[in-house]
């Protein structure tokens, strides 16, 4: 019974849900939302080959745009192709609106090689104090995004930047760890690409060994771990060794590791190695890190007490949005 009528609400409320959300002020925090990637939005900002700002997969909707010292503008003309971190930049091909102005509509253009204005897309756009809001649909294809910031460039090189500068290895089911010895068939990191990396699995981030690991362990031949100190939050950048642990020696070989601390978890600079080489984490767990459903309660009440609280969170966030609509109204 208290589920029909929770199914019964849930169902009225989705229905009423967006009219209200369509006539709601977009300038209200939680009426729009924040584009990612608004500081490599820039004109100064080159296109990333490897990393691309992409529209294609946001959600159509209202965005307010965040760079590096406040909201920004979308350009009202065409500079070049290859910035604003993409390589089709979209610019806003009309002015924006003044207070009074309320919400108008105006035609974004998608350049190409050969014209500046090869597509054009509809773009909503209101003065909100202190910022514009802009009603953006996803992008056809990729590198196509909206441009942002005339006159901005990127933001000094962070590897701590999740979105942009630093890729994740996924070490799901821990073989990683020093606590791992190699039954079957060693591994080896010779299809990592050189780059910034943040190790994690399903335990939560992990930091490579910082003691000498046994051979053999953590599912290679040769483990590889950092003779040196974790920097800590203050340090920038610093340097250490990696050492290559073999049948005989816990340094066999040594090479340059740049690390970063970024609070809750630390990013390194590595670069491929030969087999069986493989990069070690010092998780402190068994191996392999047992399965987290195993551990937890069953799922069924796991499934149920989420579906209350879901309906708790939609019945509140339901409430709110009524009661911006009346008070709009009046
Ligand atoms: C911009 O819009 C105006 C008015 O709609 C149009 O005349 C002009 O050709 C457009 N500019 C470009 C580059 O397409
Ligand atoms: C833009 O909006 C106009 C009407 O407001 C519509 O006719 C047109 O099809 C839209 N264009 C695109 C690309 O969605
Ligand atoms: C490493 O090897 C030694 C000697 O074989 C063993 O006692 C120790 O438990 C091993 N360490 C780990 C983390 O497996
Ligand atoms: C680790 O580095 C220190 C100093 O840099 C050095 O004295 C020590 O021998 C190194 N440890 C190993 C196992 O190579
Ligand atoms: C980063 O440094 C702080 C000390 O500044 C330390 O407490 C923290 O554990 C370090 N983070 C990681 C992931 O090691
Ligand atoms: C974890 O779960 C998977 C499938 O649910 C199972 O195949 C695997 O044996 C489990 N591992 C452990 C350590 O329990
Ligand atoms: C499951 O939940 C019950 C009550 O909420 C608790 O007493 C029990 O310890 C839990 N079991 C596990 C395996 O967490």
């Amino acid at each position: 019974m208290d589920i029909y009528i929770s199914v019964c609400l849930t169902v009225l409320l989705l229905a009423l849900c967006p009219a209200f959300k369509a006539t709601l002020d977009p300038c209200i925090p939680g009426a729009h939302k924040e584009l990612h990637r608004g500081k490599y939005r820039g004109t100064l900002c080159p296109y990333n080959f490897d990393k691309p700002v992409c529209d294609k997969q946001i959600e159509e909707g209202w965005y307010k745009v965040q760079g590096l010292n406040g909201p920004l503008k979308m350009p009202d003309s065409f500079s070049k192709l290859d910035v604003c971190g993409t390589n089709l930049p979209i610019w806003l091909n009309g002015s924006h609106p003044t207070e009074d102005d309320g919400t108008v509509h105006r035609e974004g253009c998608i350049p190409t090689a050969t014209s500046s204005c090869f597509k054009v897309v509809n773009i909503t756009i209101k003065l909100c104090p202190g910022f514009f809001v802009y009603y953006l649909t996803p992008t056809s294809s990729c590198p196509i995004a909206y441009c942002f910031g005339a006159d901005e460039e990127c933001p000094p090189f962070d590897p701590c930047d999740y979105e942009y500068e630093h890729s994740v290895i996924e070490n799901e089911n821990g073989d990683r760890s020093s606590m791992c010895t190699t039954d079957g068939d060693p591994y080896c990191d010779d299809k990592i690409e050189n780059g910034w990396y943040a190790i994690h699995s399903s335990n939560g981030y992990q930091r490579i060994s910082s003691n000498c690991p046994n051979y053999s362990s953590c599912k290679t031949k040769s483990p590889i771990w950092i003779n040196g100190s974790i920097p800590t939050i203050q340090d920038d950048i610093v340097t250490n060794k990696a050492c290559v642990r073999d049948d005989r020696s816990c340094c066999s070989h040594m090479f340059d590791v740049e690390m970063k601390n970024c609070s809750s978890y630390v990013v390194y600079k590595l670069s491929t190695v030969p087999c069986f080489q493989r990069y070690c984490t010092d998780d402190k767990t068994e191996c392999p890190i047992a399965n987290i459903s195993s551990s937890g309660n069953s799922t069924e009440n796991g499934v149920t007490s989420k579906y209350y609280q879901g309906m708790f969170i939609f019945l509140v966030e339901s409430i709110m949005l009524l009661v911006q609509y009346i008070y709009q109204r009046n």
